[in-house]
């Protein structure tokens, strides 16, 4: 890591290795970590009613917590199965009046899935295309479940059953985005597409209404797989990271992209109007980037761009992350120099970042994040970064307990940027079943002020939304 410049250290802090830390399943040549322990897929949907809960369920939480992650079915290659690849299971929790009204699970019927589950195909264009796994959040007021590399959205209905592959009613060229990103200021969702095979990066915006537009092909005849998109008041953030379609590499393998020396790795700014002739690039460091935290132009004119940036990814692990820690840094894109310099902000190990959307694209100061190690697969306590003072709050789950991505939830009148909830699925490895437990984002490290048990484990995977019933 060049030029970094730690802020606290963890030691420095006084927090030691997380307990739940110790759950991470063996990582052996015979054995395939993204199919073991909390990451074995579940073969089932689930259907319960009035969840037990521990505390008190804010009245104001009325509507569903969605997530999303791989859970394959029918048999898989243990051997190259990789952990992006597995078919979508959507879960969902229904709260209302402070009750847990029910909790659902349902896969998405991709064509493969439909085979899988006896179920007829789905209607809509993208016949025939495989897994939407990555992302589950609402779209021009539509709940889709949504995946890179080409796929088509996934339209859910209310219960989380899928109605319709779905083009953005014939607007959208070629397939979309794991994380498209909603400007609070403009209304406006920004997507980053690509295809495999297609040697451009499309940068794609959706209106409030649901339509999208093309703004841009960026020429990328290297093919990267790019997970992410970040944007600010004038730009969209173009991340060109040295992992790239070889399928030569592995013949056969399911996910075809990987780790390449060859390529130097840039970040791209292009203005938000799509205008290829104002594109810019600066040489980024040695890394791969899945998330962008957030990005916002500061008063003297840079670009700042946080993101959890992993040393390495898909050379030595060919089946998921797991070559080095991710952790938490800050580029600073200067135009005027053209240059970029990176600043450390964080060295927890963490993944899954989330902030407070209503700050997207802005100035902000909270970020929330899961633990991921890296140098094996594990997953454990939630942090909570004050990316202005350095300062990481953790909250421990307790040995056996383990969590991904967390979501925040604005309080109804909140004004500070941190008045909110924290909710997040969390495996109980003794119950071998999941919790979501609900923080309060202001008492981060405190008793949660509600844990709601499920009856069943919801896998790791990717992530989810919030999604209130009235908008
Ligand atoms: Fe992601």
């Amino acid at each position: 890591m060049n030029a970094l410049t730690a802020s606290l250290t963890p030691h420095e802090l006084g927090i030691s290795e997380p307990s739940s830390a110790r759950l991470a399943p063996s990582h052996g040549a015979d054995d395939n970590a993204y199919l073991s322990g909390n990451f074995a897929p579940m073969t089932s949907e689930t259907t319960a009613f009035d969840l037990k809960v521990r505390g008190r369920i804010p009245d104001e939480l009325q509507g569903r917590l969605l997530r999303i992650g791989p859970s394959p079915i029918g048999p898989v290659d243990r051997g190259l199965y990789h952990w992006f690849t597995g078919t979508g299971l959507v879960h969902g929790l229904r709260l209302r009046g402070g009750r847990a009204e029910w909790y659902r699970s349902r896969f998405t019927v991709s064509a493969d899935a439909a085979v899988a589950l006896g179920k007829p195909p789905i209607p809509g264009p993208g016949a025939g295309q495989t897994s939407v796994n990555t992302n589950v959040t609402m779209i021009g007021g539509r709940i889709v479940a949504i995946v890179e590399a080409g796929e088509l959205p996934i339209e859910l209905d209310y219960n989380l059953e899928s109605i319709a592959r779905s083009d953005f009613g014939g607007t959208l060229e070629g397939g979309f985005t794991a994380h498209p990103k909603r400007d609070p200021l403009t209304g406006e969702v920004v997507a980053m597409t690509y295809v495999p095979g297609r040697p451009t990066l499309r940068y794609v915006a959706v209106d409030a209404a649901g339509r999208a537009e093309t703004r841009a092909d960026i020429p990328a005849p290297h093919m990267p797989m790019v997970h992410d998109v970040g944007f600010t008041r004038n730009f969209v953030v173009v991340l060109d990271l040295p992992v790239t379609l070889q399928p030569e590499r592995v013949p056969g393998h399911t996910f075809p992209y990987f780790w390449n020396d060859r390529q130097t790795p840039r970040v791209g700014l292009i203005p938000r109007n799509g205008d290829l002739a104002g594109l810019t690039w600066f040489e980024a460091p040695s890394c791969y980037v899945f998330h962008i935290v957030n990005a916002y132009e500061a008063a003297g004119g840079e670009v700042i761009v946080d993101v959890i940036r992993h040393p390495r990814t898909h050379d030595h692990d060919k089946r998921g992350p797991n070559e080095g820690t991710p952790v938490l840094a800050r580029w600073t894109l200067d135009l005027a120099s053209g240059r970029l310099t990176e600043r450390l902000l964080d060295d927890h190990g963490g993944e899954f970042p989330r902030i407070d959307d209503r700050r997207g694209g802005q100035d902000y100061r909270y970020a929330y994040a899961a633990h991921w190690w890296g140098d094996k697969v594990s997953s454990g306590p939630l942090y909570k970064h004050d990316v202005r003072s350095g300062r990481t709050e953790t909250h421990d789950f307790g040995p056996g307990f383990s969590s991904l991505e967390p979501v925040f939830v604005p309080r109804g009148g909140a004004t500070g940027e941190d008045d909110g909830y924290v909710m997040a699925y969390v495996y109980d490895a003794k119950r071998n079943a999941s919790d979501v437990v609900i923080l309060s984002a202001q008492d981060f490290a405190g008793e949660p002020l509600a844990v709601i048990e499920l009856p069943v484990r919801v896998p790791f995977g990717f992530h989810g939304d919030w999604v209130p019933d009235r908008l």
